[in-house]
């Protein structure tokens, strides 16, 4: 057992997230606590408020994704940022334009912030020694995501009821040699107080256990299920060479696959999670992805709550999360319409009265506590 992520920075001094270690266990909930703010905002029937008017957050995708960059752009689009997206193909990359001349490009057209995803462990560390902007992990290689763990946490955070996970046996399945997810959220979960313990194929194990704060790993699946309250599935990284560290997915999937038989052996209550994209009668099956345990769709869901959260933090998150409380004294008071409409307990407080969002016109006030409701 090594120690949990590292304390990181407070999320107000946090420069880039690069890391899980980026934010520590205290980062992590403060990070949940701001997520909580925009929780509001995005049950409201124009779920956006004017905090990074006039920033522009690119997104520079330079491997496949769908939820990742989907909410990264809807986060932004909440907070009326502008969005500069990126694809290798079709971009000046394919004439053989370097990385670093792509981002410092994308830097000199006025991002304010890059959100990076890219097949290679470690671009996102060099892109931000490259830029003087703030950078974004969103996946590099079978190194981290960052973003991921957090939703992630923000997740189990609202199914427990709990702001800490202390005691929460976690028993994490899959590819955890290639899974950068695998890595994000051991260190995440453990910070949280998790007790993780890792399950795979001999030949998906990591290289090395070290940084990786765990109970223990093991080949054989059935017997922790018993105690696990929370099954976390990996998915099958094929792409980076998984299918060849296998005699067949069919082997896999019979050692490994939760399916309804295995589900059934977990205590009641327990929870399963998948970061998707799920292969479905791989990782687990198609009843079991639509049991009530099953956290798929939340996942998905807090995905965009976290990322405003992660967004603001790095643009406007000196000023502290006091800018989002309009109780606080330092705050201009929400707009007549807004108080009246009762949209100020826990809300972010659009101090600007031009913006474009449109307030709710509930009369009952929604707060942090609503989430498990909203969707998110
Ligand atoms: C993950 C990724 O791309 O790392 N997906 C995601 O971001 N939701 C997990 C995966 O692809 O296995």
């Amino acid at each position: 057992m090594v120690p949990a992520a590292r304390g990181g920075s407070s999320p107000a001094a946090m420069r880039h997230l690069l890391s899980v270690n980026d934010l520590g266990s205290e980062g992590l909930k403060e990070m949940m606590r701001i997520a909580d703010f925009f929780v509001e905002i995005s049950t409201r029937p124009i779920p956006k408020v004017p905090a990074l008017r006039g920033k522009t957050v690119a997104c520079a995708f330079f491997e496949g994704s769908t939820r990742t960059r989907l909410s990264f752009e809807a986060a932004a689009k909440r907070l009326s940022a502008d969005i500069m997206s990126f694809g290798a193909s079709g971009s000046s990359m394919s004439k053989g334009e370097s990385l670093k001349d792509t981002v410092t490009t994308i830097e000199s057209l006025g991002a304010d912030v890059i959100v990076v995803r890219h097949a290679s462990a470690g671009v996102a560390s060099q892109v931000a020694s490259w830029v003087s902007i703030p950078v974004v992990n969103a996946g590099d290689g079978w190194h981290e995501h960052p973003t991921q763990a957090l939703l992630d946490c923000y997740t189990i955070r609202q199914a427990l009821g709990a702001e800490s996970f202390q005691g929460l046996k976690v028993v994490m399945v899959g590819d955890l040699m290639h899974s950068r997810v695998a890595r994000s959220n051991v260190l995440a979960l453990s910070a949280m107080g998790a007790r993780v313990n890792l399950v795979a194929p001999r030949t998906l194990w990591p290289v090395s256990l070290d940084g990786w704060p765990v109970e223990g790993i093991t080949c054989d699946l059935d017997p922790l299920l018993e105690k696990a309250d929370l099954v976390y599935l990996l998915r099958l990284q094929t792409e980076r060479g998984a299918g060849r560290l296998l005699p067949s997915l069919r082997e896999y999937a019979a050692m490994y696959q939760l399916t309804a038989r295995r589900a059934a052996m977990m205590p009641k209550d327990s929870l399963i999670m998948h970061p998707g994209p799920v292969n479905r009668g791989v990782e687990m099956s198609s009843e079991v992805a639509e049991m009530p345990g099953a956290l798929v769709g939340s996942q998905v869901a807090n995905g965009v709550v976290v990322r405003m959260a992660v967004l603001y933090q790095l643009l406007v998150g000196g000023e502290g999360v006091g800018v989002l409380d309009p109780t606080a004294p330092d705050v201009a008071p929400a707009p007549a319409a807004l108080r009246s409409a009762g949209v100020h307990h826990g809300a972010p407080g659009p101090s600007d009265t031009s913006s474009d969002s449109t307030p709710s016109t509930r009369s009952t006030p929604r707060t942090p506590s609503t989430r498990r409701s909203a969707g998110a």
